[in-house]
């Protein structure tokens, strides 16, 4: 059969195209060019290696780090990504706030995640007001209500048992269950419904890691809608009919946004951002660390003897409370946290390079960064798990920030160099974690009273810890994959720590 002079046109132009779009790839495809780190573009075209950066982004870029050192570039979903991984030359990053940005790649993910635009108001002015509330006496006011709140909570749990009646409970749903209460009762509304809030964020924020790569399935993604429209709903504060009474942390927060011009559509999502930025960490920060005491019976005897000490050096003659911990040097609990966090905080910190950029290394290497590309620091991979820096990286060390004769250690050395950032679960520069002291706060809080009211210990002896959910590397404080069951009870008497 002989073909009509139409189709062979239409073979002719699709030739033509596929001629074209091949020449037009080749030419715009990317190279490595002088002083550029290495390019790693993977397999797959425009994806590059987003599918094995979302499934496991550790795992991904430790095998990176392997193959071309501390400085690459990657290509993840049609975007060039390039990972700085030497922690002696963070500084070049977290302090360039002129040719790296931080707020356009903040945005991106506030407007995915949260449906959030905020395009008149100044981040500076934000932080800025976040920092005041978080300090002076606002800051003290906030860490006495939460202390309230968590006793409170805490003893409900056990309201109406006897001392010697053990209670049995999932210790990842249960710290997080409480600390999130308390802190929406402590920062957001201070009655009603805190239980139906935290089941509700919880489905929110089992999704966020799929939801932020974009990757959800169509059920996730009705989960999330209805679960975000429910939080948006249930979070709404009114702080215009507040009357004469003291406003909350939230009422506050959305005055202020109310006097930038924010409107009240925005208010209602940057609320849910924020019930997220401050009530997400701390409940997996205080599991890890009951989690690591209770598998490590040294660290848990260190630190309870820490505690007698203190308690027998009071001068007052009462007993310490935790009102009063910051008062005291506590080198051991603050050893305690630090090696939980440097194990199991793993935020990545990311910038969009807004102008080309030389990057200076430790080693007196230059590297030129390409505008619009982005730059990511991972620090829980390097200083965090570096053996170099930390010997047995994966291995948790009570004294690890502890000097021999007990005081904090804070010398670490990496090429003989010595170390700024040798754990870095707050992040750095300008866009450090606002609300450390406070989280620091909570959490001593927190681990002070269940070590001195409660008896607590593994259901199961020889039970150990449950891994990590390999999809939370970059979202701040790490999950577990499954829990640890654990028992409790009253103690008899405080003396007994
Ligand atoms: C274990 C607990 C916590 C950890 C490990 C942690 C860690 C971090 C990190 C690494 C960042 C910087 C993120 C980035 O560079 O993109 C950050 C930001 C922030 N954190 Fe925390 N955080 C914790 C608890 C809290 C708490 C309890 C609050 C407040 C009550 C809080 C408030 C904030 C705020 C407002 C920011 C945003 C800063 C900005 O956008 O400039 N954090 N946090």
């Amino acid at each position: 059969r002989r073909s009509s002079p139409d189709s062979n046109m239409i073979w002719a132009a699709l030739l033509g195209i596929t001629g074209i779009l091949t020449l037009v790839l080749l030419f715009f495809s990317r190279t490595r060019q002088e002083n550029e780190p290495p390019l790693d573009k993977g397999a797959l075209p425009w994806l590059g290696h987003a599918l094995e950066f979302g499934r496991d982004a550790a795992k991904f870029l430790a095998r990176m780090k392997e193959k071309h050192g501390d400085v690459f570039t990657v290509r993840v979903a049609g975007q060039y990504v390039t990972v700085v991984l030497d922690a002696n030359s963070f500084d070049s990053v977290v302090n360039d706030t002129v040719s790296l940005d931080f707020i356009s790649s903040k945005n991106q993910l506030l407007e995915r995640i949260f449906h959030l635009k905020l395009p008149g108001l100044q981040p500076a002015a934000e932080r800025e007001w976040m920092e005041r509330y978080f300090q002076g006496c606002r800051f003290a006011k906030l860490c006495q209500t939460m202390k309230a709140n968590i006793e409170s909570l805490l003893l409900g749990e056990v309201q109406g048992s006897s001392a010697s009646e053990w209670k049995q409970d999932s210790l990842f749903s249960f710290c997080y269950s409480l600390l999130f209460r308390a802190g929406y009762l402590t920062m957001f509304e201070s009655t009603g419904n805190a239980n139906v809030v935290y089941e509700e964020f919880r489905k929110f924020d089992q999704l966020l890691p799929k939801l932020a790569q974009g990757s959800l399935k169509k059920e996730e993604s009705q989960t999330v809608n209805s679960s975000r429209e429910r939080l948006w709903k249930l979070g709404s504060a009114d702080w215009l009919s507040q009357g004469s009474g003291p406003l909350s942390w939230q009422q506050s927060y959305l005055r202020f946004l109310h006097e930038e011009g924010v409107g009240a559509e925005m208010q209602k999502r940057a609320s849910l951002l924020q019930l997220w930025t401050t009530q997400c960490n701390n409940g997996p920060a205080v599991f890890w660390l009951l989690a690591f005491l209770l598998t490590h019976p040294e660290a848990m005897e260190a630190l309870k003897s820490e505690i007698r000490r203190l308690n027998l050096q009071d001068p007052s003659g009462h007993h310490l409370t935790s009102n009063s911990l910051e008062l005291y040097h506590t080198p051991v609990f603050d050893s305690i946290l630090s090696e939980t966090l440097r194990l199991t905080a793993a935020v990545l910190i990311k910038r969009v390079v807004v102008e080309d950029k030389v990057l200076q290394m430790a080693s007196g290497q230059r590297y030129k960064l390409r505008r619009g590309d982005k730059v990511i620091l991972f620090p829980w991979l390097s200083p965090q798990m570096d053996p170099e820096i930390h010997p047995e990286p994966q291995s948790f060390k009570f004294d690890r920030f502890l000097n021999n004769d007990r005081s904090v250690k804070d010398k670490f050395y990496k090429n003989e160099r010595r170390l700024k950032y040798y754990t870095m679960p707050w992040g750095a520069g300008r866009h450090a974690c606002i609300g450390k002291e406070f989280a620091i706060a909570t959490i001593k809080q927190f681990v002070f009273f269940i070590l001195t009211h409660f008896d607590v210990k593994k259901l199961e002896p020889q039970a150990q810890l449950p891994p990590v959910n390999p999809s939370r590397y970059g979202f701040g404080m790490l999950q577990p994959d499954g829990d640890l069951q654990v028992q409790y009870r009253l103690k008899r008497s405080q003396s007994e720590t």
